[in-house]
C-alpha cells in the first residue's frame, strides 16, 4: 500500500512537471550591470547547482573573490561559460532550470557591441527579455542597443530588473526615474509590456525574496515574475498555418503531410489550402505518433492527409482557406549583417523561410539603422553586425506572414551559394506590391522564331579573366571568324559598356556586382534577339557568373576562363593601370587590392600566357559548335 502511494505521488510530480509551462527567455546586459551574478543567484536560489560546483564556487570565491568571502556568483555562471567554450567557440550558451511552477531556458549572450549577431540568435527564440541596468549609470548605449534588437526580433515583453539598489541606498526616486526613461524608450520599439523591478544581485534582495530595504516596491520578486507573466503569443490571432517539412509517402495508399503548427488550430473536415500554388482540399486525418487527433494546434507535430490527393510539396504552407496568409515574391525587410563579408545588393543568396529555400536578391538597401540610437544613416552595404532595411526580391513567390505576427513564417535567414553559410537574419516587414501589375507581356514572334530565321542556336559566350589576360583579344578573334562563317553575333566588353550604360558604376565589390547583373540581363535580351552573344567582363566573383549562368537555358552559356599568370598581365600591362595601381594611384584593381575568384568549372579554359590568341580561339569556336 505504502510503495503504491509512494509510486503515485511520483507519478503525480512528474506528470506536473511535465506539464509545466516553458519559458524562453534572454538576459542582456554587459557584466558590469551585474549579468551573470544575477544568473547565478537564481541558479543558487533555484537549488540548480550540484555539489561539486558549490564547493569549487566556495573555494574559488575565497580565492579570487570580490565579495569579501560571500560567494560570489559571476565566478560561476563566468566559469560555466569558459569551461563550454574550451575548444570550440559557442556564441550563445543556453541554461536551464526549473521551479515548481515552470521551466525555463535562459540564453545568455556576450553583452560586448561587436557581438550583436550572437545576442540576435539568443533573442530569436525568446519571449522574454531581462534587461539588467545598472542603478547607478542608468539606460546606457548597450540598453539601447539590446532592447532595439529584441524588439526587432518580435520580443514584447521585458522585465527590466534595475539592479545595485543597495549600490543607490535603495533609493525608490532613482527606480522610478530609470523606469520612466525605459518606458520611453519601450514605447519607441513597441515593447507592450515592460515590468520593472529593483533588486540587488548581491545580497539576492527581490530575486527570489522580498526585500525589506525596499518597502516601498510591493510588486513580485524577479522569480514570481517569471514564473507568472503571461506571454500571448501573436500567432494565436492567426488562422492555422503548417509548413510541409516533408511528405510522407510509405506506400501507394497513404500520403501525408507533416510539419508543426506554426500558428492557429485545424480540425478534420477543415477546408485549407496550399500555397503558393493555391489548390483547396478538406483535412482527412489528423495523424500523430500517439495516433489520430480531432484539432491540432500551434506548437503540434502533426501529419495531415488531404480529402483527395494534392500535388503539395515541401515548403508549401498549408493553411485555413477562411484567412490565409499572403503570398508575394517581393518584400521589405529588416536585416541583420551576422557575415564578414558585406552584403552586396544584386548578389543572389539563398533565403530560407520556414521550410522553403528560395534564391533572393537585396534589391535596394533603404538604410541602415544605428541601434544605439536607432538613427536611419544611409548606406550601399551592409557590414557585420550592421542592421538595415533593404527591399528584397525572389525568384519564385512565397507564403508568409509578417514577422511580428508569426516569427516562424515572417524570419527567415539568408544563405552564402558558395559557403553556406548563414549571413543574415532578417524579418518580412510587408510585401511589395509594385510587380504585382506587371505581368509577362507574351510576344508573337519569340526566341525561338529569331533564332530560326537567322539560323543558329543563340548563345553567350562569357570570357572572364584579369585585367590584361587577353580577354578582349580572343574574343575579338573568335567574333570575327563566326561573323566570317556566316553566324548573326554581337560583343559586350566591359571597357566599351562602362562608357554607356554602366558609366555610373566603378570598382567596387558593390558596384561590380551591378555591372554584371546588368550586362548578364542585355546578354539575355541579346540572345532572346537570337544573338551569339560575347561577354568580354572581368567579372571577378563566382557568384555573380553563376547568376549569369542561370538566366540562359542549359547549354547555352559558355563559361571561357582566359587564364593568364598575374605576373604576364601586369609585364603586358597594356593600359599602364598595373603600374598605376603598384605605385597606389588606383584602387580597387583586380589581381593587386581586388580579389579574382576562380572559374571551378569553366566550360573551355584558356592558359593564354602560353599559347597564340588564334589557337585558343579555335578552342572557342570548337565548344561553341562541338555543343550545338
Ligand atoms: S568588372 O570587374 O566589373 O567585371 P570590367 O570588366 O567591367 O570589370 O572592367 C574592367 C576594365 O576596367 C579593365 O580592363 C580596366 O581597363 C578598367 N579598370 C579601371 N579601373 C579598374 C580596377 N580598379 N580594377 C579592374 N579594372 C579596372
Amino acid at each position: 500500500m505504502a510503495t503504491d502511494t509512494a509510486t503515485a505521488a511520483i507519478d503525480d510530480y512528474l506528470a506536473q512537471h511535465e506539464s509545466k509551462g516553458l519559458l524562453r527567455l534572454i538576459t542582456c546586459g554587459s557584466v558590469d550591470d551585474g549579468k551573470s551574478t544575477l544568473l547565478g543567484r537564481l541558479l543558487y536560489d533555484t537549488k540548480l547547482l550540484f555539489d561539486d560546483q558549490l564547493a569549487t564556487l566556495e573555494g574559488d570565491s575565497q580565492r579570487h573573490g570580490t565579495q569579501n568571502g560571500e560567494l560570489d556568483f559571476a565566478l560561476l555562471v563566468d566559469g560555466l561559460a569558459a569551461e563550454r567554450e574550451q575548444g570550440i567557440t559557442i556564441d550563445v550558451a543556453y541554461r536551464f532550470f526549473d521551479t515548481d511552477q515552470r521551466k525555463f531556458i535562459v540564453a545568455d549572450c556576450p553583452g560586448h557591441e561587436q557581438y550583436t549577431r550572437n545576442m540576435a540568435t539568443g533573442a530569436s527564440t525568446a519571449e522574454l527579455a531581462v534587461v539588467l541596468i545598472d542603478a547607478r549609470r542608468g539606460l546606457l548605449t548597450q540598453t539601447r542597443r539590446h532592447s532595439y534588437i529584441c524588439a526587432l526580433l518580435g520580443i514584447r515583453h521585458v522585465l527590466l530588473a534595475v539592479n545595485k539598489m543597495d549600490l543607490v541606498d535603495y533609493d525608490e526616486d532613482v527606480f522610478s526615474g530609470i523606469l520612466a526613461d525605459y518606458r520611453k524608450l519601450a514605447d519607441q520599439l513597441g515593447i507592450d509590456h515592460v515590468t520593472a523591478i529593483p533588486v540587488s544581485a548581491l545580497t539576492g534582495e527581490n530575486v527570489s525574496s522580498h526585500s525589506k530595504a525596499m518597502a516601498w516596491y510591493s510588486g513580485p520578486s524577479l522569480l514570481e515574475h517569471l514564473e507568472s507573466v503571461q506571454i500571448e503569443r501573436a500567432e494565436n490571432a492567426l488562422g492555422f498555418r503548417m509548413p510541409v517539412q516533408w511528405v510522407c509517402r510509405p506506400d501507394q495508399n497513404f500520403r501525408g503531410y507533416a510539419g508543426k503548427v506554426a500558428a492557429g488550430s485545424i480540425r478534420t473536415g477543415d477546408e485549407v489550402v496550399a500555397l503558393p500554388g493555391g489548390t483547396r482540399s478538406r483535412i482527412a486525418r489528423i495523424v500523430t505518433a500517439d495516433g489520430d487527433l480531432d484539432v491540432a494546434r500551434s506548437g503540434d507535430a502533426i501529419t495531415v492527409t488531404l480529402d483527395d490527393e494534392r500535388d503539395i510539396s515541401r515548403g508549401d504552407i498549408i493553411a485555413a482557406t477562411a484567412s490565409p496568409p499572403q503570398v508575394a515574391d517581393q518584400f521589405a525587410a529588416h536585416l541583420l549583417w551576422m557575415d564578414d563579408k558585406a552584403l552586396l545588393p544584386g548578389r543572389p543568396y539563398w533565403l530560407k523561410i520556414g521550410t522553403r529555400t528560395v534564391s533572393a536578391q537585396v534589391t535596394e538597401i533603404k538604410h541602415k539603422i544605428d541601434v544605439n540610437t536607432q538613427d536611419e544613416l544611409a548606406a550601399k552595404r551592409l557590414e557585420l553586425n550592421e542592421v538595415g532595411v533593404a527591399n528584397i526580391s525572389l525568384d519564385h513567390a512565397i507564403a508568409f506572414e509578417v514577422y511580428t505576427d508569426c516569427p516562424e513564417l515572417g524570419g527567415f535567414i539568408l544563405i552564402d551559394r558558395q559557403t553556406n553559410a548563414t549571413v543574415a537574419a532578417g524579418a518580412l516587414d510587408f510585401a511589395l506590391r509594385r510587380a504585382d501589375n506587371i505581368h509577362w507581356q507574351h510576344t508573337e514572334v519569340d526566341r525561338s522564331a529569331r533564332a530560326r530565321i537567322k539560323g543558329q542556336d543563340p548563345a553567350c559566350l562569357w570570357f572572364t579573366g584579369l585585367s590584361g589576360s587577353g580577354k578582349s583579344t580572343v574574343a575579338n578573334l573568335v567574333e570575327k571568324r563566326l561573323h566570317a562563317m556566316g553566324y548573326h553575333t554581337t560583343m559586350l566588353d566591359g571597357d566599351n559598356v562602362r562608357h554607356g550604360l554602366n558609366r555610373d558604376l566603378g570598382f567596387t565589390d558593390e558596384d561590380r556586382v551591378e555591372n554584371i547583373r546588368r550586362v548578364a540581363e542585355v546578354a539575355k535580351l541579346m540572345t532572346d534577339a537570337g544573338l551569339i552573344v560575347l561577354v568580354s567582363f572581368i567579372s571577378p566573383f563566382r557568384d555573380e557568373r553563376r547568376m549569369a549562368r542561370e538566366l540562359f537555358p542549359q547549354g547555352h552559356f559558355h563559361e571561357v576562363f582566359v587564364d593568364t599568370p598575374l605576373a604576364i598581365c601586369e609585364q603586358r600591362d597594356p593600359k599602364g593601370l598595373y603600374a598605376k595601381a603598384r605605385a597606389g594611384e588606383l584602387h580597387n584593381f583586380t589581381g593587386i587590392d581586388s580579389p579574382y575568384e576562380t572559374p571551378e568549372h569553366p566550360e573551355v579554359h584558356l592558359h593564354a600566357g602560353e599559347t597564340p590568341p588564334d589557337v585558343l580561339a579555335q578552342r572557342v569556336i570548337d565548344d561553341l559548335i562541338g555543343s550545338a
